[in-house]
């Protein structure tokens, strides 16, 4: 039966946080035109990506990168709400960074220079226009990415607490509850490479019960195994792997 409180729940919910997300773009945008850094943390390094995700990916980003592109040829990456600092360092053919605004031009400049093949889009990752452009992308590209990503990074951080009004982007809110986390979580599925595309993940802080426990990560990652998607975490550093026996989006429930 479905629960129709909690339906209506999670679509106010939502709304609530497409209708936020916009006034943190205006805000982000505002400190990137003044020369400001947006966020408390903000176009991480490749090290710092490493050591967050070192529980489910030892041997580091560019190792399982270097590895992609024997296996495969080519190698894309994302990085998902983010302005792809980690890709700095890195070597790889060519992928996106999806974050609510541009980040500043020297930036886009100094790592479009040395991997011409990086787009930077801009927009609400809860957005169907949004994807439409990581889509096109893809699309334009598909002779070399076989329509997905090798890797995924999404590691928003305080990008995850978007949803109390008149927030300031590095100040404290909450964390959307965990079905939106999820919805978000199989749109970046959805565009890994089928063939061991991984998606390396940072859920949400704790917070106000808004978030998951550490039983439900498990139970979630044990639902998704028994469907055929690989998957690792340690507490909620989360690591999925699509393979040719994954199916094509995540089981909802
Ligand atoms: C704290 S910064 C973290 C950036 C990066 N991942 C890092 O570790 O350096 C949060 C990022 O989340 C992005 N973000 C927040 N809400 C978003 C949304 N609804 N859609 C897309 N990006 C979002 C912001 O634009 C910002 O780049």
């Amino acid at each position: 039966m479905i629960d129709e409180t909690k339906e209506t729940g999670v679509l106010k919910e939502f709304h609530a946080v497409r209708k936020h997300a916009k006034k943190i773009t205006a805000l982000e945008k505002e400190r990137v035109g003044k020369g400001l850094t947006p966020w408390g943390t903000y176009g991480e390094s490749l090290h710092t990506y490493d050591d967050v995700f070192s529980a489910v990916l030892p041997e580091g980003i560019e190792k399982f990168i270097e590895a992609r592109k024997t296996q495969t040829g080519k190698a894309f990456v994302m990085d998902a709400m983010g302005s792809g600092g980690f890709f700095a360092g890195l070597s790889f053919d060519g992928g996106v960074a999806l974050a609510l605004t541009q980040p500043p031009e020297e930036w886009v400049k100094s790592l479009t220079r040395k991997s011409p093949n990086v787009e930077f889009i801009d927009g609400d990752i809860l957005s169907g226009s949004t994807w439409a452009k990581v889509n096109d992308y893809l699309s334009r590209n598909q002779e070399k990415t076989n329509s997905g990503f090798d890797l995924i990074a999404c590691r928003p951080f305080g990008g995850w607490l978007m949803l109390e009004p008149g927030v300031q982007p590095g100040t404290t809110a909450h964390p959307p509850r965990n079905e939106i986390q999820k919805l978000i979580i199989n749109n970046l599925y959805k565009v890994l490479r089928s063939n061991g595309g991984t998606l390396l993940i940072e859920l949400a802080e704790e917070y106000d019960g808004s978030k998951f426990t550490n039983k439900e990560i498990q139970k979630w990652l044990q639902q998704l195994n028994e469907q055929g998607i690989e998957t690792k975490n340690s507490w909620k550093i989360v690591r999925l792997t699509r393979t040719n026996q994954s199916p094509a989006n995540l089981p909802i429930n």
